[in-house]
C-alpha cells in the first residue's frame, strides 16, 4: 500500500483555509482519490479542551478573575494535540493510502503562540515551539492561504462565528508577516503560497494545481 499525502492549509483567520480544506478534498475525491479531512486544534480530547479555551469557557483563575493560560502553556496544548491527532487520526489514514488534509498544523503553533508571546518573531521562542513539535511528522505539502488582514477582517465579520481570543486586527497583522516569511521557519518544508484574495473557484484552482504537482512527483 502507498502512504497517502499529508497536505496542510495555514493562513490567518478568515483566509479560508475552512472553505479550501473542503473544496480540495472533494476535488479529490471526484477524482476517484480518497481523501480525509480534518483541523486543528482536533476533534480528539486535547483538541476539544482547547477549543474550550479558544472560546473563553476554560480559564486560568487570576487575580482579577479568569484568564486564558499563557503562551506557553498554549504551545504544551497544542503539541500534546497534534501528537494524539498523528496517532489517533492522520497516520491511520496515510497508511490506508488515504489523502490527508489538515486545516492547520504545526506553522500556526509557531505562528500564534509566538506572535501572543508578545515577542513577536523572537528566535528563542520559535525555536522552543519548534522543538516542543519536533516528533510531529512533516506535512508533504503546506498551502498558505495569502490575504490582506483588512479582506480577512470582512469575511469573518460576514461570516459572524463566535469572537475567539485570537481574533485581534494587531495579532492578524502580525499573523499575516509570519505567514509572508513562513519558508524561513520551515526550510526544509514544501511550502506553496496561493493568492487567496480571489474568488473561492479561482483559489480552489490554485490548490489543486499545487496537489497535482506534487502528485506527479510521486
Ligand atoms: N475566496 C473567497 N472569497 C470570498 N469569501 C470567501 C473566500 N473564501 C472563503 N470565504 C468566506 O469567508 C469566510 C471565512 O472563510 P473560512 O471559514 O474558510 O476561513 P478560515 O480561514 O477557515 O477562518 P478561521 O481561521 O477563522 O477558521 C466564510 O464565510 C467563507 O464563505
Ligand atoms: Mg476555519
Amino acid at each position: 500500500m502507498i502512504e497517502g499525502h499529508f497536505i496542510v492549509l495555514e493562513g490567518i483567520d478568515g483566509s479560508g483555509t475552512t472553505t479550501q480544506t473542503g473544496r480540495l478534498a472533494d476535488a479529490l475525491r471526484s477524482r476517484g482519490l480518497p481523501a480525509h479531512t480534518t483541523r486543528e486544534p482536533s476533534d480528539g480530547p486535547i483538541g476539544m479542551l482547547i477549543r474550550q479555551v479558544l472560546t473563553g469557557r476554560l480559564v486560568v483563575p487570576g487575580s482579577t478573575g479568569g484568564r486564558a493560560p499563557s503562551w506557553s502553556t498554549m504551545a504544551c496544548l497544542f503539541a500534546a494535540d497534534r501528537l494524539d491527532h498523528l496517532e489517533a487520526e492522520i497516520h491511520p489514514n496515510l497508511r490506508d493510502g488515504v489523502t490527508v488534509i489538515s486545516d492547520r498544523y504545526d506553522a500556526s503553533s509557531v505562528a500564534y503562540q509566538s506572535i501572543s508571546s508578545g515577542l513577536e518573531l523572537d528566535a528563542s521562542v520559535i525555536d522552543w515551539i519548534r522543538t516542543v513539535n519536533s516528533r510531529a511528522r512533516r506535512p508533504d505539502l503546506t498551502l498558505v492561504l495569502d490575504v490582506p488582514v483588512a479582506e480577512a477582517n470582512r469575511r469573518r465579520r460576514q461570516r459572524q462565528g463566535r469572537v475567539e481570543i485570537y481574533d485581534d486586527d494587531e495579532l492578524q497583522a502580525a499573523l499575516a508577516r509570519f505567514y509572508t516569511d513562513i519558508d524561513a521557519f520551515f526550510p526544509t518544508d514544501r511550502i506553496v503560497h496561493i493568492d487567496a484574495n480571489r474568488s473561492v473557484d479561482e483559489v480552489a484552482a490554485d490548490v489543486l494545481r499545487a496537489v497535482e504537482d506534487l502528485r506527479r512527483l510521486g
